[in-house]
């Protein structure tokens, strides 16, 4: 029995997993990555890509694993009967992840697969995934209409081969192709297709070699990416769970486009409380050019930052940077948000739950540059920290620590209030006690038998 080769598959983390809630693919994300990263692709192409995260997948790999490809994801962005039909926000979606990340080789052709076809001559493209509408006619047609252009040694990948309902019949043409060519099937994730084209030699690539010249490893190799696939949605409902049973905060920053900040021109990432995190929140091209907002959290909190910087995606250059060593200056903070200290970190207060602060206008960025956002952070929602904050307050506090210290003094001053009202209830209580002790005492004289003088 041979080890399996696709160590770089083990170790993925998607960027992209189950992107608007849909995971129907995200199980063969692991065999993606480790297909292309075994096959060294020039040209990869696929058909049916909505929230792209296939397409991602494959890009993710072309990306990290330095393979000299570009990619194209053709699709409509509307939708259809089968897939649902959608609005226009997946395609900005898509549109966005494309720029931040993959943009010097990722193109998305908004079209139908029939009007892509004649951009592709025949024998040129390497790996082609099908994913569109899944009623055989149409399945077959994708099929057969772009079979010309793989080229010989090319890998076609066909999703939902096992799915048997009613007009989703990917099965009927797998049934038809697979004794056709050399293939390989998985069954998990409403399975995945895999067939060689052409007469090629095939490389002494190990995966390559196990999918398509070896049939004692199957059913290991099927066992292999269906556990890898299991490991990354445990992971996905790990964090999915931390999120909603630990303390965790959103931390979101927004770029400021034409019509100010939009959720469109948003990321936002769940940290932990309570320990240092760094993070790099990427914000697409087109999310403006304005002043970057960070909101580091929609609760009270205390919230420490010992560096923020800002970098743009396409080449790394710093465009503002600030940490203790600079200096915290040139930030905005919202009402909600209490700066106490600018010393060894900024140390602030959420004391409300829309906290945002504005960073000083970039001199040197265009509207079209993706930029990447830096964030050494702790996020704090222990609010017994915050009293020793206060006690060593500043003389002359800012106008946003003085509105707070008002507010902590006003609940000082009707805590007093209300123990003053306490005490004086419980006084009054004890000399109603001793009054009705007094009473009860009579009474009990009163009841006493007269005395009888003898006779
Ligand atoms: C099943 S979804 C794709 C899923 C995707 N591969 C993923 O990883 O989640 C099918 C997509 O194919 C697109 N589509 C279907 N038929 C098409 C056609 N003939 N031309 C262009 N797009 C098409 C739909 O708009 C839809 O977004």
């Amino acid at each position: 029995m041979r080890l399996i080769p696709d160590l770089a598959a083990a170790r993925f983390a998607p960027r992209r997993y189950r992107p608007g809630g849909i995971g129907n693919w995200s199980g063969h994300l692991p065999f993606a990555y480790g297909l292309v990263a075994a096959l060294r692709p020039a040209v990869i192409v696929e058909l049916g890509v909505h929230y792209g995260e296939s397409y991602f997948g494959f890009c993710q790999s072309v990306d990290e694993n330095a393979v000299p490809a570009v990619c194209y994801a053709v699709d409509t962005w509307t939708g259809e009967w089968q897939a649902g039909f959608y609005g226009e926000n997946v395609f900005q979606d898509v549109e966005s992840h494309n720029r931040l990340y993959y943009a010097p080789f990722s193109q998305l052709l908004r079209c139908t697969f029939d009007e892509a076809l004649p951009r592709f001559a025949d024998g040129t493209i390497d790996l082609l995934h099908i994913d569109g509408l899944h009623t055989y006619e149409a399945v077959a047609h994708d099929f057969h209409a772009w079979l010309p252009k793989v080229k010989a040694g090319g890998v076609v990948l066909l999703h939902d081969i096992v799915v048997r309902s009613p007009e989703f019949d990917v099965w009927k043409l797998w049934e038809e192709i697979a004794p056709r060519f050399p293939s390989f099937e998985f069954h998990h994730s409403l399975g995945l297709g895999v067939i060689r084209i052409g007469e090629a030699p095939l490389p002494e690539e190990p995966l390559l070699r196990l999918l398509f010249d070896s049939y004692r490893e199957a059913e290991q190799l099927r066992r292999y990416y269906a556990l890898l696939a299991d490991v990354l949605e445990y992971r996905a409902r790990l964090q999915e769970q931390r999120f909603h049973t630990s303390d965790a905060v959103c931390v979101k920053v927004y770029g400021c486009g034409p019509a100010g900040y939009e959720e469109r021109t948003s990321v936002s990432t769940p940290i932990e409380t309570g320990r240092w995190r760094r993070l790099t929140l990427g914000l697409p091209g087109g999310s403006g050019h304005g002043p970057v907002r960070l909101d580091p959290c929609e609760t009270p909190a205390v919230v420490d930052l010992a560096e923020i910087q800002i970098r743009r995606a396409s080449d790394g250059a710093v465009l503002w940077r600030c940490d203790s060593a600079s200096g915290f200056d040139g930030l905005q903070p919202s009402r909600d948000l209490a700066i106490l200290d600018r010393g060894e970190t900024l140390h602030c207060f959420s004391h409300g739950f829309d906290a945002q602060m504005t960073l000083p206008p970039l001199a040197n960025a265009a509207p079209g540059d993706a930029l990447l956002v830096d964030l050494w952070i702790n996020v704090e929602k222990e609010l017994s920290r915050l009293i020793p904050v206060l006690e060593g307050s500043p003389a002359e506090p800012s106008a946003p620590e003085a509105s707070l210290r008002e507010r902590v003094e006003a609940l000082a001053r009707d805590n007093a209030a209300l123990r003053a009202d306490l005490e004086r209830v419980r006084r009054e209580q004890e000399t109603l006690a001793s009054e009705v002790r007094a009473l009860a005492l009579q009474n009990d004289r009163t009841d006493e038998p007269p005395d009888i003088a003898p006779a």
